[in-house]
């Protein structure tokens, strides 16, 4: 079923103003239905304005996404497209479905109330404000080969980036999506299965399209709106699914050794003195040099080089 929000969303989404009583006919809405959907929309962060004579209009535009379109150019590069106006997260619907029905399956979502980040964080977007895409791979050759999947995530989104938007992307390992020293987006690789045989990955990229002013995850951002002055989706969606396959493809016959110098031009960290944080909450410090063929960090300190395969990474000093 199409929420309320959605449908009052692509109607504003088209003119410039709507008065509330034209909303409310067109919606089949009472005037009080349709102030309770503005307010709704309002509390996801997405900002209207309300004038009394002319009603009310989106403070930023909104263009939202096109099954047939999309689904057209998903088909071409042999993925099948769902796009939802609402999911708690895309990463987890797929992972949700049967194994068997995620390979090559795209899932974008309008808007998740549950997105989910890395590291437990929380991945947060208003309506159309972002492309939060997620899409599902059977790999036969185990994971023991794939532990530089993310990495390839990240270099496959930062050629879609160029591709659909002209941005020069970096990226900060293992997989922040980086413009102007500012976050523009990451990636949530999660993958099960055998460590020598097929296993399946839900492969989530989320990029800001066009995020409130207010909008404060702790760290610099940026978005396509500010990057580009153009926060359209649809571009980027259709770069990704070209992108992808043949780069998930590649690391799966050939493995990230052929990748690596794609990753050496891009990589936000190298010669930076870092303090790392692992997962159990100690810290590592050193300076970034390079990445191992499995997708790890090499950390320099006093000329020993360590490999650290998770943990976050801050700029030491910063
Ligand atoms: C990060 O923390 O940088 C990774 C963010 C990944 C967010 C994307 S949005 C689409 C997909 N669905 C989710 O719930 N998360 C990923």
């Amino acid at each position: 079923m199409i929420p309320t929000w959605y449908r009052l969303l692509a109607r504003l989404s088209h003119d410039e103003s709507v008065g509330g009583q034209r909303l409310a006919e067109e919606l089949g809405l009472s005037r009080a239905a349709v102030w309770k959907q503005v307010e709704k929309l309002r509390k996801t962060g997405l900002a209207i304005e309300a004038d009394r004579g002319r009603g009310y209009r989106l403070a930023r535009p909104v263009s939202l996404l096109d099954q047939e379109a999309l689904g057209g150019e998903a088909a071409a590069h042999g993925l099948e497209l769902e796009i939802h106006p609402e999911l708690d997260s895309t990463n987890r619907f797929l992972s949700d479905l049967l194994a068997d029905r995620r390979h090559a399956r795209v899932v974008i979502a309008e808007y998740q109330t549950g997105g989910r980040g890395r590291r437990g964080r929380q991945w947060w977007s208003p309506p159309a404000a972002g492309l939060c895409f997620s899409l599902g791979w059977r790999f036969e050759c185990g994971m023991m080969r794939l532990g530089a999947l993310s990495l390839v995530v990240g270099l496959a989104a930062a050629s879609a980036l160029r591709d659909a938007c002209g941005l020069d992307i970096s990226l900060k390992w293992p997989n922040d999506l980086i413009h102007g020293g500012r976050k523009l987006g990451g990636c949530l690789v999660e993958i099960g299965g055998h460590a020598d045989g097929p296993c399946d990955a839900v492969i989530g990229i989320g990029i800001n399209a066009h995020l409130p002013e207010t909008f404060d995850p702790g760290q610099p951002w940026t978005d396509l709106w500010r990057a580009t002055g153009d926060g359209r989706r649809d571009r980027l969606a259709m770069a990704l699914f070209s992108a992808l396959p043949p780069m998930l493809r590649q690391l799966e016959a050939h493995g990230f050794e052929g990748i690596s110098p794609e990753w050496a031009k891009r990589d936000a960290l190298a010669g930076q003195s870092l303090r790392v944080t692992m997962p159990d909450g100690s810290t590592r410090a050193g300076v970034a040099v390079g990445v191992s063929p499995r997708g790890g960090l090499y950390l320099e300190a006093g000329g020993v080089t360590e490999e650290l395969v998770m943990g976050e990474v801050s700029i030491r000093g910063a």
